[in-house]
């Protein structure tokens, strides 16, 4: 008989830009406060990638070098990788293409995936796809943003929120079980008003007009988006334990998208984990889109032990949003 192929995570790498951006610089900019911004938020400060024609590959190259470098693998080992991005560093080619050149991944195809805040975990689900199907053997996921590129610098109801910063994830074909085990993915365009950036896509193509009405900068409505993401990430977390005869008891550690630290808690609080089992570095790096889900395992990678349950939840633009059971393999 044969064996069933699982994804494993067998390496994770990450990067942050060097340049701090404070909730006390932030005041000097628009008309906020740090005792605002920590409280409703939980952000104390952001990392922010400075420099002419930087972009998000240049922080997912690094990011994707570290993770070989942890493996012992060589870029050319890399079959595909998949970037999960709203900041690509153009339109088209994809920046999955211009991060293999930048790295030498010539033996790697790859692509983008835009599913916003959800988007490293619609690229997680779609990479273990084709372990499992022993088409490939080593896919790297990524989840980037250079959310500085397209936030309002004078929108104080967004500029607060947003950084800059780069994970990723190596998937390798495993028989022992470890692994993505199960994932619940959800999309509603119908809140496509509530979180998006208008023009600059074939809507409304960039113009005088477009940009004198600041349509190329994300636009959020945070108090609706809030409502549907607290009960949205909560909902689909609890769910996916249920459908897998899971509690709380049986998780190591929840990794959240890092939006909000009040949307975090409550997600946490309704699968009955207590706040130490929790990953949170929303305080040191903001709201990183693609990024935060990776660059949170990036961080606490020493403290997990193979065959760790772990929960990874997000909720976006789109909306967008989900769940995945992940036996942690390395
Ligand atoms: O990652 C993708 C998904 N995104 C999310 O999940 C984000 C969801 N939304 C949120 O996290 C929150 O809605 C925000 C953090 C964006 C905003 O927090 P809020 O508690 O919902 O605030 P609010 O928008 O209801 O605004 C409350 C007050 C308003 O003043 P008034 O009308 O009560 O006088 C705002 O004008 O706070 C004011 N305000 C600010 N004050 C100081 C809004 N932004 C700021 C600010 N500094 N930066």
């Amino acid at each position: 008989m044969t064996q069933k192929i699982t994804a494993a995570i067998t390496a994770v790498g990450g990067y942050v830009p060097d340049y701090t951006l404070t909730n006390f610089e932030l005041e000097k900019m628009v008309d906020t406060n740090d005792e605002w911004i920590r409280t409703r938020t939980g952000i104390s400060e952001r990392r922010i990638l400075k420099g002419e024609g930087k972009a998000t590959s240049d922080m997912a190259a690094p990011a994707v070098l570290d993770l070989c470098a942890k493996r012992g693998i060589s870029p050319t080992d890399i079959d595909c990788m998949i970037v999960a991005t709203v900041t690509p560093d153009m339109v088209f080619p994809a920046t999955a293409n211009i991060v293999c050149d930048k790295i030498g991944a010539t033996n790697a195809w790859g692509f983008d995936l835009g599913a916003a805040c959800s988007g490293f975990l619609f690229a997680l689900s779609t990479g273990a796809m084709f372990i499992e199907s022993g088409r490939y053997k080593k896919v790297v996921v990524v989840g980037a943003d250079k959310m500085s590129a397209i936030v309002d610098y004078t929108d104080r109801n967004t500029c607060v929120i947003f950084g800059d910063g780069a994970g990723c994830v190596l998937l390798e074909p495993n028989t022992d079980g470890l692994g993505l085990q199960d994932a619940i993915l959800k999309s509603d365009g119908t809140g496509r008003n509530y979180l998006n950036m208008k023009a600059g896509g074939s809507a409304y193509p960039a113009s005088i007009e477009t940009v004198t009405r600041r349509e190329h900068f994300a636009h959020q409505e945070g108090k609706t988006v809030f409502k549907y993401a607290v009960t949205g990430m909560a909902d689909v977390s609890a769910e996916l334990l249920e459908k897998n005869n899971l509690t709380g008891n049986d998780i190591a550690w929840l990794v959240p998208h890092q939006a909000n630290l009040r949307i975090i808690d409550a997600t946490a609080q309704r699968i009955g984990l207590p706040r130490e089992k929790v990953m949170i570095n929303i305080t040191r790096f903001g709201n990183t889109t693609a990024a935060t889900i990776p660059l949170c395992l990036w961080e606490w990678q020493d403290q997990l032990k193979k065959g760790d349950n772990l929960i990874l939840a997000a909720f976006g633009g789109g909306f967008t949003w989900g769940a995945a059971w992940v036996k942690w393999g390395c």
